[in-house]
C-alpha cells in the first residue's frame, strides 16, 4: 500500500510516543518510507537512536542545528513528505499549530509544509475536552487537517475518558484510508446542508434551533479532502468555512432550498442541516411591541419547503446519491426509516438527539445508516470519524455504480 510514499513523522512530548518506534515500524512493513522529526519533549519519552534505528534515517530534532540545517534544511524537511503525521499530538502542539507559532523544530515544519497533515492527539481527558482544546481542533479539521482518534480508556495519568492516542494499527489504517481517499471524488460535484435555519418573526426575533453545523462542516470538509467540488450551504453558525469548499451563508429554509436547487446539477448531496419545518406566516416588518396590557401574540405558522424532498425529485437534476439525516428523539431507526421512504432520499443518517445525547452542538455522533436493504450502526465516533466514514461509503457506492 505505501510503496513510493514518504512519511514525516513529528513526535510530541506525551507519554504515548513510547508507542512511536511501534508506529513506525508498522508503517515500514506496509512500504512507506518515514522520517522522524522528535520535539524536546518527545525526547523525554522516546530516544533518537529508538526512532534513527526503526526509521533506518536521521532523527531531526534542533531548528537551529548547523549539521541538521546543512544535512536537510527545514523547508527541505517539511516538503519531502507525502504526509507529515503528527504523533502523538499533544494539546500543545495543536495549539501551537492553530496558532501558527514556530518556535522549534517541528512547529516550523509544520507552517512551512505544503503537504497534507494528519494529527493524533493524546492527551488528559480534561486537556481534550477544553474548550481552548476543541476550538483548536476545529481549526485544524477546517484547515484540511485530519484526525485519527482520540480513543476512549484509562490513561496513564490514572483518569479514564476519551484522550487515548489511537492503537498505531489504527494510525496505519488511517493513513492507509488517507492515501485511497485522496483524490477518490475527483470530477464529482457534491452539495452539503448544514446548521440551523434562522425562521423570522419580526426584524429582531425569529424561530430556530441547536444545530452548530458541526456535523454537516465536517461532511463537506471530509468530501472535499476525497476532491470532490464541495459547496456547504449553511444556515447561521459559529463554524469556521471549511478550507476548499464553497460556501453559501443563508438564514431562512427557503434561502437554503433556492441556494441548494440552484448548485444542481450535484454527483452527491447530504442534507444535516436541522431545517426549520414551519415558518412565520405573516412576518411582521417592524419589530412587534409588547404594549403595556397587549396579549402576547400569536404566530400562526406554515411549512417550510423539504430541501431533502426537492433535491430526491429533482428530475434529471437529481444527484446520483441523495443521502439526508434523521433526528429522532424515540424509536430511532423505525421512524427514520419511515422518513427515507417519505422524502424519496437513498440513505437515511439516523440520530438520537434527546437532550441526554448531546448530539446538537457536541462534539460526537451515534449513527445508524440507513439503505433500502436496512440498518448499520456505527459505534460512538466523533463527528469527523462519523463524516470520514460516511464520505468513503459514498465514494464506494459511486464507484459501484459507475461501469
Ligand atoms: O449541527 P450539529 O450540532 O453538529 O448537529 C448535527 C445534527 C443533529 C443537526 C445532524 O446530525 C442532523 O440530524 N441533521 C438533521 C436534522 C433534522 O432536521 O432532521 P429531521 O429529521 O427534522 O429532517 C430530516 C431530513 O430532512 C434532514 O436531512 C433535514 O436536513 C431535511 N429537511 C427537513 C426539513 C426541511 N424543511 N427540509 C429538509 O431538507
Amino acid at each position: 500500500m505505501g510503496e513510493g510514499k514518504r512519511i514525516l513523522l513529528v513526535v510530541s512530548g506525551g507519554i504515548a510516543a513510547y508507542k512511536c518506534p511501534d508506529l513506525v515500524r508498522r508503517l515500514r512493513e506496509r512500504g512507506y518510507g518515514v522520517r522522524c522529526v522528535l520535539t524536546q519533549g518527545g525526547a523525554q519519552f522516546v530516544t533518537p537512536l529508538a526512532l534513527g534505528a526503526v526509521s533506518g534515517d536521521t532523527v531531526y530534532q534542533d531548528l537551529f542545528s548547523l549539521t541538521d540545517e546543512s544535512e536537510m534544511g527545514h523547508i527541505r524537511l517539511s516538503r519531502e513528505a507525502d504526509l507529515v503525521l503528527v504523533a502523538p499530538a499533544t494539546a500543545n502542539i495543536i495549539a501551537a499549530m492553530a496558532a501558527g507559532l514556530a518556535g522549534d523544530l517541528a512547529t516550523t515544519v509544520l507552517l512551512a509544509t505544503d503537504k497534507p497533515v494528519m494529527i493524533a492527539p493524546a492527551m488528559n481527558v480534561r486537556m481534550w475536552e477544553h474548550p481552548a482544546t476543541r476550538a483548536n481542533v476545529t481549526t485544524l479539521r477546517n484547515r484540511g487537517i485530519g484526525l485519527v482518534g482520540p480513543e476512549a480508556g484509562d490513561m496513564a495519568c490514572g483518569e479514564t475518558g476519551m484522550g487515548r492516542m489511537s492503537d498505531p494499527n489504527d494510525i496505519v489504517a488511517a493513513v492507509d484510508g488517507f492515501f485511497r481517499n485522496a483524490g477518490r471524488l475527483a470530477g464529482r460535484k457534491a452539495v452539503i446542508t448544514s446548521g440551523p435555519t434562522f425562521e423570522a418573526i419580526d426584524p429582531v426575533r425569529f424561530i430556530g434551533n441547536h444545530s452548530s453545523g458541526k456535523q454537516g462542516h465536517a461532511i463537506a470538509a471530509a468530501l472535499a479532502h476525497m476532491g470532490a467540488q464541495t459547496t456547504l450551504v449553511t444556515g447561521p453558525t459559529a463554524q469556521p468555512d471549511p478550507s476548499g469548499v464553497s460556501v453559501i451563508h443563508v438564514r431562512s429554509a427557503r434561502e437554503m432550498h433556492d441556494a441548494c436547487l440552484e448548485a444542481l446539477p450535484a454527483d452527491i448531496a447530504v442534507c444535516a442541516a436541522a431545517v426549520a419545518d414551519w415558518r412565520v406566516a405573516d412576518e411582521a416588518a417592524q419589530k412587534i411591541k409588547k404594549g403595556a396590557n397587549a396579549a402576547p401574540p400569536s404566530l400562526t405558522l406554515i411549512p417550510n419547503p423539504d430541501i431533502l424532498a426537492a433535491l430526491a425529485a429533482a428530475g434529471n437534476k437529481r444527484p446520483r446519491l441523495v443521502v439526508g439525516f434523521a433526528a429522532e428523539t424515540e424509536n430511532v431507526v423505525e421512524n427514520a426509516t419511515a422518513k427515507r421512504a417519505r422524502k424519496g432520499c437513498d440513505w437515511i443518517v439516523a440520530n438520537d438527539v434527546s437532550p441526554s445525547t448531546g448530539t446538537f452542538g457536541g462534539d460526537a455522533n451515534a449513527v445508524h445508516l440507513i439503505d433500502g436493504e436496512g440498518a448499520e450502526s456505527w459505534p460512538l465516533l466523533s463527528k469527523e470519524a462519523v463524516a470520514e466514514r460516511l464520505a468513503t461509503r459514498i465514494a464506494e457506492r459511486l464507484e459501484e455504480a459507475t461501469p
